[in-house]
């Protein structure tokens, strides 16, 4: 198998990389990097296998620069012509960004430079394979408290939090429109948090949700909502077995289902007894956060409900030092609070029907593996990225 490769740098594409150059059956895996020259390129691709001392075969991994955002795009992948035998390409780049600012980027990300790969990929000649790596989220904010299952969506009339999820599902419905059907396999992960294993995270991205709910004491959620949560060693194990596998179906839930998914308060009873000295939990419903907003901004009535946690507003100005530290982090953890709240769970039958893969630990049981990464992680660095 020839593999070209996007999103290798990241958390998911990084685990990828690493997994699939292990395989006897991928001859060479491009993978397409944003550097400014081959020593840059080489650099990066070298970081995601020493993170933890694996083998880096360079004459099976191969860099190619390259950035989705470029027009020229399609253009230079046809005219590289060590690419063309590529047989399999596996899409997982993409802007993950829930922030509002980057809402052009992330469409011109996730839209326009899906395009520029779907556009040459129609004219690569030995193409079996198109994994669009999609999210579970594309069914958006319109359906809570239940279980979603593939054939529901994508559904063009949901609704969307954040942009990202938006541009997600219109990826899918590009690729269905572009590409034969049989060369299609759609895995939508839900929730990627952390490593199963005793071993360093590739990102902080969703522990540092944890760590800053973890952190403030004070949640504005509901800690019983249900959350489809996955390790990204499964995530990335389920994509390749699905690349592999005889598949009844084009689209693939990766998720917890059922059978393991968590909550808040599971994840922060796990990792409680990994931090002392701290204020005991309180949940408040989420609709104080518009309070909490104002607080940061300067202060509250006295007799609003936010005004009875005193103590913990107190305990917020010692611990994050500025309110302005605290608007950042509210900005930042505000798309969180709001998928938390769906309480969706994600059916994963024809995962298990179609590959050998069974359940992944839930959340709550492998999170105190990554606990040291987590009590590392920066808030305020996280809020800024998020
Ligand atoms: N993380 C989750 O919880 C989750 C859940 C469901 C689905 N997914 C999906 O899984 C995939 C991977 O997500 P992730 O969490 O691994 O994301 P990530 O850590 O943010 O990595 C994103 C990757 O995309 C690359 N990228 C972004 N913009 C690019 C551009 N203009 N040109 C070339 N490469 C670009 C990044 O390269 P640089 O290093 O150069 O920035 C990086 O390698 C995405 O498709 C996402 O939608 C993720």
């Amino acid at each position: 198998m020839n593999i070209f490769l996007t999103g290798a740098t990241g958390l998911l594409g990084g685990e990828l990389l690493v997994e699939l150059s292990k395989l006897k059956e991928v001859s060479k895996i491009f993978c397409l990097v944003r550097a400014k020259n081959n020593a840059e390129a080489k650099n990066r691709i070298a970081t995601i296998f020493n993170l933890r001392n694996d083998f880096f075969d360079k004459n099976k991994v191969i860099p190619c620069i390259g950035d989705l955002l470029h027009d020229n795009l399609a253009d230079l992948l046809s005219e590289n012509k060590t690419l063309a035998n590529v047989d399999t390409i596996i899409h997982a780049a993409a802007n993950t960004s829930f922030s509002k600012i980057y809402n052009q980027l992330v469409e011109d990300t996730n839209i326009g430079g899906l395009y520029n790969i779907v556009n040459w990929a129609k004219k690569l000649p030995y193409l079996n394979n198109f994994v669009y790596v999609g999210t579970a989220s594309i069914c958006g904010s319109g359906v809570k408290n239940k279980i979603i299952y593939e054939n529901e969506f994508p559904d063009k009339k949901t609704k969307h939090f954040v942009k990202y999820t938006y541009t997600k599902m219109q990826g899918e419905i590009i690729i269905q429109k572009e590409l034969p059907v049989e060369k299609i396999l759609i895995v939508r992960p839900s929730i990627i948090m952390g490593d199963s294993r005793h071993t360093t995270p590739r990102s902080p991205v969703i522990l540092w949700a944890l760590a800053t709910l973890n952190a403030l004491r004070l949640c504005p959620v509901n800690e019983k909502s249900k959350l489809d949560i996955i390790p990204n060693d499964y995530a990335a194990e389920a994509i390749i077995k699905l690349l592999f596998a005889k598949r009844k179906h084009q689209v693939y839930h990766i998720s917890s289902g059922m059978n393991s998914h968590t909550t808040l308060e599971k994840l922060l009873v796990a990792i409680g007894p990994y931090y002392n000295d701290l204020p005991p939990f309180c949940f408040i419903p989420k609709s104080s956060i518009p309070q909490i907003k104002k607080w940061a901004r300067g202060s509250i009535e006295s007799h609003c409900e936010l005004a009875k946690h005193s103590e913990y507003l107190k305990f917020w100005q010692s611990e994050f030092h500025k309110k302005q530290n605290l608007r950042i982090i509210f900005a930042g953890l505000e798309p969180y609070l709001e998928f938390i709240e769906l309480n969706q769970v994600f059916d994963k039958t024809r995962l298990l029907q179609d590959t050998d893969i069974g359940t992944s630990a839930p959340a709550h049981e492998y999170v105190t593996n990554n606990i040291e990464y987590l009590k590392k992680i920066d808030l305020l660095e996280g809020a800024v990225n998020s």
